[in-house]
């Protein structure tokens, strides 16, 4: 494939660059559009979406070239509502295959976004979203097999955020209160163009942190309840997230959605692909104060800084946060066990899933439609981090290492971090549809091989 633009390299030509110079905290924070649909009946929404490319300036006073969902980077946010579908016509005017993989949701194999489902250059394709499951945080993003990376990389992700009765009725901080933070890493060329490297030594190159595309920005918040819904669209970081003053935040939801209980958190961490929503509440500020958000897990000063909230003013708050926000239905009793090993290959130094490379052709394994079973994934690289996504199956955690996983998650999820040498125990349930689905590692570097392929069957 034809290298897109100037300024992209591969890792052979790979040397450390230095981040652009720019200082944190002199753009303010964005908010992506919300995206209109184009027909709104009262049983679907429909939208469309152009995948083009676009030059837009993230650093100030530089023009970047990405490739975005309406060309801009995260794409439009979809808001979708429990048990009304949602139809999406994707156009690729892209010169590369791309495929859109709603992530979280339950869909259809032939609507999943599957990564040999391609949408070619110059065509277009319908993906029908039934949206049964109650509220959650979704997101959409490249998944066109090897392309993933790169696509995810230049910009090809949006958010897709389900609402549902229940979480109206909780009162939560809504409208101008409830703030997604898409937050992700990149490095910048000197001209302004994204430099992609495929590997972990890219990972260490790129150090300048964007929030909803904005380098490190401040956000005037009031003294009141926010609540935040934070994605780590990353490619391969691992973010430790806390705020410069240690306070607690209120961790309300995670992947699929509201915790049964809200959870009082000082730290969490968030892998590729992971969602989680906080209440912060910044009543207990007077206007002047200026908290930052911190990745302790940052490498440096300018990894461990993500942004920084400046409270301006007062304002009033009706909002609250329940003692019990969704409870937890009964586990079902699990019909099987599965062993998932995240390793390498000795002799080709390739990520793998049990001893093997993804192969869209082979079927790994069957679960049953309607059942639900326990994997059980171990991380046996001594020196990488990994994390596990199903797509389709919802699970909860079981445990880490045979204890339990913390509070924050004790709801339901689609993505999970395994440390190294680590084992998790997760109970997916395959709902709804039967066919071909992957589950793998998130880490973008890494998907490509430690890729499996489950077909649900009746
Ligand atoms: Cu976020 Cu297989 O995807
Ligand atoms: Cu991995």
């Amino acid at each position: 494939m034809a290298l897109p633009f100037k300024g992209d390299f591969q890792a052979a030509d790979a040397r450390p660059l230095p981040p652009l110079p720019f200082l944190p905290f002199q753009v303010p924070l964005t908010v992506p559009p919300v995206a209109r649909p184009v027909r709104s009946r009262p049983d679907t929404d429909t939208y469309q979406i152009t995948m083009r490319q676009a030059d837009v300036e993230i650093i100030p006073g530089i023009r970047t070239r990405i490739w975005g969902y309406d060309g801009i980077f995260p794409g439009p946010t979809i808001k979708a509502r429990a048990g009304k579908p949602v139809v999406v016509v994707q156009r690729n005017e892209l010169d590369v295959d791309t495929s859109v993989h709603l992530h979280g949701g339950i869909q259809s194999p032939a609507n999943d976004g599957h990564p040999t489902d391609v949408i070619k250059p110059r065509s277009s394709k319908r993906f029908y979203y039934p949206n049964a499951a109650p509220a959650a945080p979704l997101w959409y993003h490249d998944h066109a097999h090897g392309n993933e990376a790169r696509s995810v990389y230049m910009g090809l992700a949006g958010l897709y955020l389900v609402s549902d009765e229940l979480e109206d009725s909780l009162r939560l901080p809504s409208g101008d209160y409830d703030v997604p933070l898409v937050i992700t890493d990149r490095l910048f060329a000197p001209n302004g163009s994204l430099i992609f490297i495929n590997n972990d030594h890219g990972l260490g190159l790129r150090r300048t942190i964007l929030v909803n595309g904005r380098p490190q920005p401040y956000f005037q918040v009031a003294a009141r309840k926010y609540r935040f819904r934070l994605v780590n669209a990353s490619n391969d970081r691992i973010y430790e997230l806390r705020l410069s003053n240690g306070r607690e935040m209120v961790q309300i939801a995670s992947d699929s959605g509201l915790l049964p209980r809200p959870v009082a958190m000082s730290s969490f961490e968030l892998s590729p692909a992971e969602r989680v929503e906080v209440v912060i509440d910044f009543s207990a500020y007077r206007p002047g104060t200026r908290l930052i958000l911190h990745n302790s897990a940052g490498e440096d000063p300018l990894t461990q800084t993500i942004m920084r909230f400046d409270v301006v003013r007062t304002a009033p708050d009706e909002s609250h946060i329940p003692d019990t926000l969704r409870p937890l239905p009964p586990a079902e009793k699990p019909v099987t066990e599965r062993d998932f090993i995240m390793g390498r290959n000795p002799r080709t130094h390739e990520f793998e899933i049990n001893g093997k490379v993804f192969d869209p052709d082979r079927v790994d394994v069957r679960p049953r439609l309607g059942s639900t079973e326990i994997w059980r994934i171990h991380n046996a690289t001594s020196d990488a981090r990994h994390n596990f996504h199903t797509h389709l199956a919802r699970f909860r955690v079981l445990d880490r290492d045979g204890n339990p996983p913390g509070p924050g998650e004790s709801g339901f999820k689609d993505t999970v971090a395994v440390r190294p040498g680590e084992t998790v125990r997760i109970l997916p349930r395959f709902l709804e549809f039967t066919g071909r689905y992957v589950y793998h590692c998130h880490i973008l570097a890494h998907a490509h091989h430690m890729m499996g392929t489950m077909e649900v069957v009746p």
